[in-house]
Parts: C-alpha cells; sequence; structure tokens
C-alpha cells in the first residue's frame, strides 16, 4: 500500500485557515449556520411529499414590496418567507386576510403594509390566559403562547397601517368565524396557530369554509420539527392542491384550483 502524504502548501493553507476561524470565532459560527440552515433546507424540499412550486409559479413577483420594522424573532416567519407572503399579497391584492396565530403581528403588519388600502387583517391569538386553548396543543407550541414579549406591544399598533388591522381574541378550535366573516369571504389565509394535527384539521376545515372562490391559504410550519403539520397537510395531498413553496416551509393553496 502506498503512503500519501499532504503537501505542504495545502497544509500551510489549512492551517491559515483553522488559525483565521480561530480568530473570528462569530463569523465562523454565521457562516457555519448559515451552511447548515442551506443544507437543512435542501434536504426538506427533497424530503417533501407535496409538488414543488416556485414564487414565480405562485405569485409573478414583478412588483416591489414593502418591509416595515421586520426584524424578526423565534416565532417568526423567516425573512424570505415573509418576502414571498408580501409578494403574495402584492400579487393578489386580497380584501379579507385572516391570520391565525398573531404573536408579535410581524407577519400582520407585512400584510397590511402591502395590502390594497380598503384591506382588512383579521388577526387570531389565545387570550393571555395560557390554559385556554381546548384541543390538543404540539407540545412546542407552548413556548409561543406564553412568549411574554408577544403581546407588549403588538406590531402593527404604532404603524401607519394599524387601521387595517383588527386583532381577534380567542381559540380557533372554539372561535366563532362564521359570524365575523358572515358577509366577508375570505381572499387569503394564514395558518399559523397552533401546530398540533388536530389544531391544523380545525383551522384548516374552518379557513376552507370562509374561503372566497380564487381564495388562497398558506400554512407555516410544514417541516419536520412539526410533525402535525406534515401529517395533515400529506393526508389532505389527495383532496386539495396543495403545493409547497421552493426554500420555504410555506405550503399554498390556490382556492380556485380546488
Ligand atoms: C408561531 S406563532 C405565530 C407567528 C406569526 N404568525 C408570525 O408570522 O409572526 C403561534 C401563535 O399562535 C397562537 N396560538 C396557538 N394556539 C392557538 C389557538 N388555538 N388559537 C389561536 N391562536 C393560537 C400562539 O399564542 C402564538 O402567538
Amino acid at each position: 500500500m502506498g503512503s500519501s502524504s499532504i503537501p505542504h502548501s495545502d497544509l500551510a493553507k489549512g492551517m491559515q485557515a483553522i488559525s483565521w476561524c480561530l480568530r473570528h470565532p462569530r463569523h465562523t459560527l454565521r457562516s457555519m449556520s448559515r451552511g447548515l440552515a442551506q443544507i437543512y433546507r435542501q434536504s426538506v424540499d427533497a424530503d417533501s411529499q407535496l409538488p414543488l412550486a416556485s414564487l414565480h409559479e405562485i405569485a409573478k413577483p414583478d412588483h416591489s414590496v414593502s418591509l416595515a420594522n421586520f426584524e424578526g424573532r423565534d416565532g417568526n416567519v423567516s425573512l424570505y418567507e415573509l418576502l414571498v407572503i408580501s409578494s403574495l399579497v402584492r400579487c393578489r391584492q386580497p380584501k379579507t386576510l385572516l391570520e391565525i396565530g398573531t404573536f408579535d403581528g410581524n407577519t400582520s403588519l407585512q400584510m397590511a403594509v402591502n395590502s390594497p388600502e380598503d384591506a382588512r387583517i383579521f388577526t387570531l391569538d389565545l387570550p393571555p390566559d395560557v390554559d385556554a386553548a381546548s384541543a390538543e396543543l404540539d407540545p412546542m407550541d407552548r413556548a409561543y403562547i406564553e412568549d411574554q414579549g408577544k403581546q407588549q406591544k403588538r406590531r402593527y399598533e404604532d404603524s401607519s397601517q394599524a387601521h387595517k388591522v383588527q386583532q381577534l381574541i380567542g381559540d380557533s378550535a372554539t372561535f366563532d368565524f362564521q359570524s365575523q366573516f358572515a358577509s366577508r369571504p375570505v381572499d387569503l389565509a394564514f395558518i399559523d396557530g397552533s401546530h398540533s394535527y388536530e389544531y391544523v384539521r380545525n383551522d384548516t376545515e374552518k379557513v376552507l369554509e370562509l374561503l372566497a372562490p380564487d381564495g388562497v391559504v398558506l400554512w407555516h410550519d410544514y417541516k419536520p420539527a412539526w410533525p402535525g403539520v406534515i401529517r395533515y397537510l400529506e393526508e389532505r395531498r389527495s383532496d386539495l392542491p396543495l403545493r409547497r413553496i421552493r426554500g420555504t416551509s410555506l405550503v399554498f393553496l390556490d382556492g380556485a384550483l380546488r
């Protein structure tokens, strides 16, 4: 067996790279986490049981979008997901929008910023009493339900778009959606409340009853960390033309294709 050795120059370059990484630990960690996030996204895209669609296919993003006070925190959608949602809003010009799961109001704010002046964004969240959810939760939902910061001031409250947003308080399992939306079919719904199978099923069934004939639905968190979302949406793929939006954990339904 022949022996192999690393050429001197390569060894020196390797040592230089290691020493640079040790001197710049924050930059190194940031690059590594970006790389890992990209590998993760690609592997999730590859594993998807739902057909993939690019943003171009669903939103024709040839118009500009605006974002306001958008810096994310744990619990928000990613920046790219915010751009996808905002593009869809710009493209479809929905008049009635429904979000299940307000959290700190980041996505509600961007939907308000990008929707027509006469649009209304209704966004539902649980009351501060943590035990208010009546159906089974995913254990990981608790962190976002109990998050102390999210209700201090929702992001849209101080914005010039605040008049478009109406906060609804209640549990999506028991909330009276029919009365609230009796004369307002929903043009765009965003489902991002509790992520258990039971809640995703409940929220989806309720939203589909309210949807305008050409309305659209987005679900967040179709990814392995939330098995209830994956299980429910994959069950519905035989009767709903669901598409996963490439590079995101968003699933999209064009109501006109139902
Ligand atoms: C992941 S956060 C939503 C993030 C937000 N949509 C965004 O884009 O920034 C989930 C939110 O759903 C709310 N939630 C959980 N279960 C709910 C339920 N049964 N009814 C209404 N809201 C619920 C939680 O209180 C939490 O604020």
